[in-house]
C-alpha cells in the first residue's frame, strides 16, 4: 500500500502546499504552515479504526432557555458594550493600538469587579508586577483585591489559574506575549497566539470563568497575526480613538451574547478612563458654528444617537493630482460623494484638494453620513456657513437620490435635545414627528441640497 501523503496547510488562511515553506503563498504570512494528515479527518487514516460514535439526544428549538450568566462591572459604558456584563464561560478579545488604553480600561474593570466581590486574576505579560501596581495606584485601584501575575508561558498560566483560586474573571494582557512549550515558533507568531488563546478559551469553558484577552492591532488594523482569533472568541471589542484626543471609543465588532453595534465612550484623564454617558455633548463641545465647511451629522450607534461635526476643507490644488485626505470616515465613500457631486450637481472638484475630518477623533461607520459630508463639502467650496440650527443625515445613492435611513425619530429627538431646531433629511422619511411646529427640510436628491446651500 502506498505511504499516505501528508500535506502542509497554512494555519492562517488554509492554503494547502505540497511541501513545507517558511512563507505561505496564499496569505504571505510567515511560519504558519503545519504538516497535517489529509486522512486524519472524518473516517480516519488507513490502519485506524474510527471510534464507535455515541448518539447524542436531539432536541427542538422551542423550550426553556437560560439567560447567559453575566458579571457586571458597574462601569456603565463597558457594560453597555458587552451587552450587560461579561458572560461566564466566554472569551472576549479586546483589541486596539498599543498605548490606546486597553490595560488601563481592564485594570479599572478588574478593580471595579473585585470591589463587587468577584475574584479577578490579572496576568500581565507585558509589564512587571511593579509597573502594573504603579498604574493601579494612579487609577486609585491599589486597594482592591485583584490578584496579579507577570507571566507569559501558557502552561504556567494554566497551572496558576487552576491552583484553587477559582477566578470569576481572568485578564490576559496580552495574547501576543503568550507562548506555549508545545509549539516551536516564537511568541507573537500565529501558531503561538492561536495555541495560547485556545488554551485560555478551554479554561474558560471548563471552569465558567470569563476570559478577557487583550490583543494589539497592527498598522493594517488587524489583531496582530491571526484573524482566526476573532473566530475563536465569543466577542470582539475594539478600543479606538485618536491619541491626540482624550476620547476613546470601545466598539463591538462581534458579540455572541449581545448587540454588535453598540459603542462605549470614555474620556482619558490623568486618573484613568471616565464614562461619557452623553457623547453628543462631548463631540459638539468644540464646535464653531459660523465657519463654512462644518455640518452636524445626526448619527446612530446601536441604540444610541450620537451627534458629531463633520468638517470639510476644499481648496484649490497646487498639485497635478489633487489630494483627498479623510480622517474618521471611509475614503472610498468620500470618492463616491465627490463623483456624485461632479456628475449630478455640476460641482467641479477636479482642481481642488479635499480634506475631510470627523471632530473629536470619532469614526463614522454609517452611510447615513453621506448627506452631512456632501453639505460640508459644498459649504466649504462655496465659502458659506451652513445654518447653525440644522443637523444632516441621509444616504446618497450613485444616481444622486437621497435615501431614507433608519431610526429617524431617535436622531431628531437627540438633535432637539441639543438645541437644533431643524434637520435636512431624506424626503419620504418614515415616522417624521409632525405637528410640533418643527420644519423638516426634506431633500429628494443631492442637487436640491447643493442649490439650497450655494444658491
Ligand atoms: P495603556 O493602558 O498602557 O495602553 P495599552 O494597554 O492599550 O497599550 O495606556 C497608555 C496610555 O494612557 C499612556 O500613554 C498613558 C495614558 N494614561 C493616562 O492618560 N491616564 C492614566 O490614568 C493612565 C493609567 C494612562
Ligand atoms: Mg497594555
Amino acid at each position: 500500500m502506498a505511504k499516505p501523503r501528508t500535506q502542509f496547510v497554512c494555519q492562517n488562511c488554509g492554503t494547502v502546499h505540497n511541501r513545507w515553506a517558511g512563507k505561505c503563498d496564499g496569505c504571505g504570512e510567515w511560519n504558519t504552515i503545519v504538516e497535517e494528515d489529509p486522512m486524519g479527518g472524518i473516517g480516519g487514516g488507513p490502519g485506524k479504526t474510527p471510534k464507535k460514535g455515541r448518539a447524542v439526544a436531539l432536541t427542538t428549538l422551542s423550550g426553556e432557555t437560560e439567560e447567559a450568566p453575566r458579571i457586571q462591572t458597574g462601569i456603565g459604558e463597558l457594560d453597555r458594550v458587552t451587552g450587560g456584563g461579561f458572560v461566564r464561560g466566554s472569551a472576549v478579545l479586546v483589541g486596539g493600538d498599543p498605548g490606546i488604553g486597553k490595560s488601563t480600561l481592564l485594570m479599572q474593570a478588574a478593580a471595579a469587579l473585585s470591589n463587587r466581590g468577584h475574584r479577578i486574576i490579572y496576568v500581565s505579560g507585558e509589564e512587571a508586577v511593579a509597573q502594573v501596581r504603579l498604574r493601579a495606584q494612579r487609577l486609585g485601584a491599589a486597594s482592591s483585591d485583584v490578584l496579579l501575575a507577570a507571566e507569559t508561558n501558557v502552561e504556567d498560566i494554566l497551572a496558576t489559574l487552576a491552583e484553587g483560586k477559582r477566578p470569576d474573571l481572568v485578564i490576559i494582557d496580552s495574547i501576543q506575549t503568550l507562548w506555549s512549550d508545545i509549539v516551536d515558533s516564537a511568541p507573537g507568531t500565529v501558531t503561538q497566539v492561536r495555541t495560547g488563546v485556545q488554551a485560555m478559551i478551554r479554561f474558560a469553558k471548563q471552569t465558567g470563568a470569563a476570559m478577557v484577552l487583550v490583543g494589539h492591532v497592527t498598522k493594517e488594523g488587524q489583531i496582530a497575526g491571526p484573524r482566526v482569533v476573532e473566530h475563536m472568541v465569543d466577542a470582539v471589542l475594539y478600543f479606538e480613538g485618536d491619541r491626540g484626543h482624550h476620547y476613546r471609543i470601545l466598539r463591538t465588532v462581534k458579540n455572541r451574547f449581545g448587540p454588535t453595534d453598540e459603542i462605549g465612550v470614555f474620556e482619558m484623564s490623568d486618573i484613568g478612563l471616565r464614562d461619557v454617558s452623553n457623547p453628543s455633548e462631548l463631540f459638539l463641545g468644540e464646535r464653531n458654528a459660523k465657519s463654512p465647511g462644518a455640518a452636524v451629522f445626526a448619527g446612530m450607534e446601536g441604540t444610541r444617537p450620537v451627534l458629531v461635526e463633520v468638517q470639510a476643507l476644499v481648496a484649490p490644488t497646487s498639485l497635478g493630482t489633487p489630494r483627498r485626505a479623510v480622517v474618521g470616515w471611509d475614503s472610498a465613500r468620500l470618492s463616491m460623494i465627490l463623483a456624485v457631486l461632479e456628475a449630478h450637481c455640476g460641482v467641479r472638484l477636479g482642481q481642488h484638494d479635499v480634506y475631510l475630518n470627523v471632530a473629536g477623533g470619532y469614526r463614522i461607520t454609517e452611510p447615513a453620513a453621506d448627506l452631512a459630508v456632501a453639505a460640508a463639502l459644498v459649504s466649504s467650496l462655496a465659502g458659506i456657513a451652513l445654518p447653525s440650527e440644522s443637523v444632516y443625515f441621509g444616504e446618497v445613492s450613485l444616481s444622486g437620490a437621497v435615501r431614507p435611513v433608519s431610526q429617524t425619530p431617535q436622531r431628531l429627538k437627540e438633535a432637539e435635545k441639543l438645541g437644533f431646531s431643524t434637520a435636512s433629511l431624506p424626503a419620504s422619511s418614515a415616522e417624521l414627528p409632525k405637528g410640533n411646529g418643527k420644519r423638516w427640510n426634506e431633500i429628494g436628491s443631492l442637487p436640491d441640497l447643493v442649490v439650497q446651500i450655494a444658491g
